[in-house]
C-alpha cells in the first residue's frame, strides 16, 4: 500500500482578489508538493477551499451593499478562476459555508463541551447603538486617549502605536457606520480553554520536525506567553450558529470554524476521508503565509488533541515569509501588486509559477520586481529550457527527419552530472524547499546545455560524423524527456508540451535516475516555442 500524503493551503478569505502573495504564499508551494508526491506514487489528498465567514465577508458585503451570499459567491467564483487558471491541481477547492462543515462544527463543539473544555464568560464589549450589534474592537473608531488622535482602532492607535482597549476612546463610533455612537455592553461568550492544553501542546510542538524558523519561533513565542483561553462565539450574524441554548443571536468565531474546513472540505471530496485524518502514519503538510501561523500551530492542533479522538495533526508546518512588490507591501487598497486576474495578460501561468517559486519568500520577506520576473523567465525558460529543446528538435529534424536518431550507450559523464543535481532536487522538494529546488532544476537545463555546446553536433554533421552527431542528439533526446519529467511539478503546461512531442507514451512519474526511455527511431514533432521573452516597456516618468 502505497504512503498517505495530506497536503492543505491555507484558506483564503472571499473578500479580495487573490495576488502573487497568496499564490506563493500557499497556493503553488502546496500544489507543487502534491504534484510531486503524486509523481513519486504517494496516495495524495490535496485540499483547499474559501474561508466564508468572518466579519472580513459581513465588512465588505456590507460595502458593496450586497447579501453577504451573494458577495462570497462573487469573490469565490474568482477564486476558483484562479484555481483552473493557475493549475491548481486540489482534489477539492472546497468552501466552509456548506451544511457538512456545520454539521461537523457541531459535532467537535459539543464534544470539547462534554469534555469540560468550553467555559461561559461575561465581559463587556463595543456595542454599535445604531446598527444594534456588537463591534469587533477593530471596528471601531474614537479619538485616541494618549495623543488625541481623532482615527485611532478600538485595539491600537495608528498615530501613537499604543494599544488600545475600545472603551479608552473618547467619542467612540461603529467604523462602519461613522454616525453611530458606540457604548460598552454585558455581553457572554464562549471560552476554549486552551490554558489546559499548554504543557501537551509543548510536548507536541517539541516533537515537530522540519518546520521553517520563522514558523517555529511564533510558535514558541505564544507557548513562552501562556496559552489563554481564548473566545470561540462572536456577535455577528454571518457565520456558523452556535449549538447551545441562550446563543441564538451569536456565530462561532471564524478561526473556530475555519481549520476544520479542511476536514470537511476532505469528507465532501472523499468517502475515503478517515483515512488520511485518523490516520497516525499518514504525512500531513499545511501551507500557509505567517500571518496565519499562531492559528495552525497552536488553536488547531490544541483542539484536536484536546478531543484525544485521533485527530492527525500536522507533520510539517510550512509557513513562508511575505512577498513585497516593488518595496511594499502588496494591497488591493493601495493597487500595489499584481492581481491574479489581470498576471495571465502579461505572461502564462508557467512563467508566475517558475519565477515566483524561484523568489519564494522561505527565509526571509522577499521582494519581487517586473524586472526580476522577467530576467527569470527569459534566462531560465526561454534561454536554458525552451531554446535547448527547440534547437533539438529542429536541428535533428533537419538532419535526420521526424524520427529519434540512433543513439548509443548513456554517456557516463553526463549521467552522472545529471543524476548528483537529480538527487539535489528531489531532496529539496521533499522538504519544499522551493528556491533551493528552482536552482537545482535550472542547473539540470544549464547541464543539458552545456552538454550540448561541448558536444557540437552541429559541427559533426559538417566534418561528416553522422553517426557521432546522432548519438549526440540521441541523448538530448532523452535530456529532453528527463525535463519533462522533473519540470511537470513546477511548470506542467510546459512539461506536458515537452512530454507531446513524442508519439510515444511516456508517463511523467517522477525519476529516480537519469534513464534512456526514447526508442531510436521514435517519431517526434518539432513543437512552437515553449515560451516567448517578456519584454517590459522602459516606465514612462
Ligand atoms: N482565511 C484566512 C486568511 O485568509 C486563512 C484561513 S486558513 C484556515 O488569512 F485554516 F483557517 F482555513
Ligand atoms: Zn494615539
Amino acid at each position: 500500500m502505497s504512503e498517505k500524503y495530506l497536503i492543505t493551503s491555507a484558506l483564503p478569505y472571499v473578500n479580495n482578489q487573490l495576488h502573487i502573495g497568496h499564490l506563493i504564499g500557499c497556493l503553488l508551494p502546496s500544489d507543487v508538493y502534491a504534484r510531486f508526491c503524486r509523481a513519486r506514487g504517494r496516495d495524495v489528498l490535496y485540499i483547499g477551499g474559501s474561508d466564508e465567514h468572518g466579519t472580513t465577508s459581513e465588512i465588505g458585503a456590507a460595502r458593496e451593499n450586497m447579501p453577504v451570499e451573494e458577495y462570497v459567491e462573487k469573490y469565490r467564483a474568482k477564486h476558483l478562476d484562479a484555481v483552473r487558471d493557475f493549475k491548481l491541481s486540489f482534489d477539492l477547492y472546497g468552501r466552509t459555508h456548506t451544511a457538512q462543515h456545520e454539521k461537523l462544527i457541531h459535532e467537535l463543539f459539543e464534544r470539547l463541551d462534554s469534555l469540560g473544555m468550553i467555559e461561559e464568560k461575561s465581559s463587556m464589549q463595543p456595542y454599535s447603538t445604531g446598527e444594534k450589534k456588537f463591534l469587533a474592537d477593530r471596528y471601531v473608531i474614537g479619538t485616541c486617549p494618549h495623543c488625541g488622535y481623532d482615527r485611532a482602532y478600538g485595539n491600537e492607535c495608528e498615530s501613537c502605536g499604543a494599544s488600545l482597549d475600545p472603551a479608552e476612546l473618547i467619542n467612540p463610533h461603529s467604523a462602519i457606520d461613522p454616525s453611530s455612537p458606540v457604548e460598552m455592553r454585558e455581553t457572554k461568550h464562549l471560552y476554549f480553554k486552551l490554558s489546559k492544553m499548554q504543557d501537551k501542546l509543548r510536548a507536541w510542538i517539541n516533537s515537530r520536525v522540519g518546520w521553517p524558523k520563522t514558523a517555529i519561533k511564533i510558535a514558541n513565542k505564544w507557548l513562552d506567553e501562556g496559552l489563554r483561553d481564548n473566545p470561540i462565539t462572536r456577535d455577528l450574524k454571518w457565520g456558523i450558529p452556535v449549538n447551545k441554548p441562550g446563543y441564538e443571536d451569536k456565530v462561532f468565531y471564524v478561526w473556530f470554524d475555519a481549520p476544520w474546513g479542511y476536514v470537511s472540505i476532505s469528507q465532501i471530496a472523499t468517502p475515503d476521508w478517515a483515512s488520511w485524518w485518523k490516520n497516525p502514519d499518514c504525512h500531513y503538510t499545511q501551507f500557509m503565509a505567517k500571518d496565519n501561523v499562531s492559528f495552525h500551530s497552536v488553536f488547531f492542533p490544541a483542539q484536536e488533541l484536546a478531543m484525544d479522538d485521533n485527530w492527525k495533526t500536522v507533520d510539517v508546518l510550512k509557513g513562508q515569509n511575505f512577498l513585497n512588490f516593488n518595496g511594499a507591501k502588496i494591497s488591493k487598497s493601495t493597487g500595489n501588486g499584481i492581481f491574479l486576474d489581470t498576471a495571465l495578460e502579461i505572461a502564462p501561468s508557467d512563467c508566475w509559477r517558475y519565477a515566483l517559486l524561484a523568489s519564494a519568500p522561505e527565509t526571509d520577506d522577499t521582494d519581487f520586481t517586473m524586472t526580476r520576473f522577467a530576467e527569470i523567465v527569459n534566462k531560465d525558460l526561454n534561454g536554458l529550457l525552451g531554446n535547448f529543446v527547440s534547437r533539438v528538435c529542429k536541428l535533428s529534424n533537419k538532419n535526420f527527419g521526424d524520427t529519434v536518431p540512433a543513439g548509443g550507450a548513456m554517456d557516463e559523464d553526463l549521467a552522472h552530472r545529471i543524476n548528483e543535481k537529480l538527487a539535489e532536487l528531489t531532496g529539496c522538494l521533499d522538504a519544499c524547499e522551493f528556491r533551493k529546488s528552482i536552482i537545482a532544476l535550472r542547473d539540470i537545463y544549464g547541464i543539458a546545455n552545456e552538454y550540448m555546446t561541448a558536444r557540437e553536433p552541429w559541427a559533426l554533421v559538417k566534418n561528416g560524423d553522422t553517426a557521432g552527431a546522432a548519438a549526440v542528439l540521441n541523448e538530448c533526446f532523452q535530456l529532453i524527456d528527463l525535463f519533462a519529467r522533473v519540470s511537470a511539478p513546477i511548470i506542467p503546461d510546459a512539461a506536458e508540451k515537452i512530454q507531446n512531442i513524442f508519439t510515444g507514451a511516456h508517463d511523467l512519474s517522477w525519476p529516480t535516475m537519469y534513464e534512456h526511455r526514447i526508442a531510436n527511431g521514435e517519431k517526434f514533432t518539432v513543437p512552437e516555442n515553449l515560451f516567448t521573452r517578456i519584454e517590459l516597456e522602459p516606465t514612462k516618468e
